[in-house]
């Protein structure tokens, strides 16, 4: 199974632009507990490089663009997300980075869960360990 899940939101748009709506449990696959937003990432920058036990999240850039890594500890696949009807599914235990922000990125997280530091894996051997 590919390690790149994409999710085509519908466009509720008209002749006045689009629109997308985003409802729990119906265009994404988990209750949302969390939204966040990454942006103005400096020049360089590339961030992620952590895993998660058991949080799902699904990433849309919703301006801009930004290439991300997602690794299964057995193969790595990269996908740019450039266009805010897809949205990027990420399952617990992938590894992910994200590089080549655009200056004008804005990259929005859907969370299965609130924060929570003891479900992060922030060290790829350990992760390699976990995965198998
Ligand atoms: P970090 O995990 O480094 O972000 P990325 O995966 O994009 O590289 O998060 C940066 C800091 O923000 C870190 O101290 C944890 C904190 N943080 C929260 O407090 N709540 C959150 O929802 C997130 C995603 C991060």
């Amino acid at each position: 199974m590919s390690l790149i899940n994409v999710i085509d939101f519908k466009s509720l748009g008209d002749e006045r632009g689009e629109l997308v709506s985003i409802e729990n449990n119906k265009n994404i696959p988990f209750e949302i507990k969390r939204v966040y937003y990454v942006f103005k990432t400096q020049k360089g920058v590339a961030r992620g490089f952590h895993a998660h036990k058991e949080l799902r999240q699904v990433a849309i850039c919703i301006s801009g663009s930004c290439k991300f890594i997602m690794d299964n500890g057995k193969v790595k696949e990269s996908f740019v997300l450039d266009d805010p009807q897809k949205g990027l599914y990420i399952n617990k235990m992938q590894w992910r980075e994200m590089h080549e922000f655009s200056d004008d990125c804005v990259l929005l997280v859907l969370a299965s869960d609130v924060y929570d530091e003891s479900d992060y894996i922030r060290d790829y051997a350990d992760f390699i360990q976990m995965v198998n």
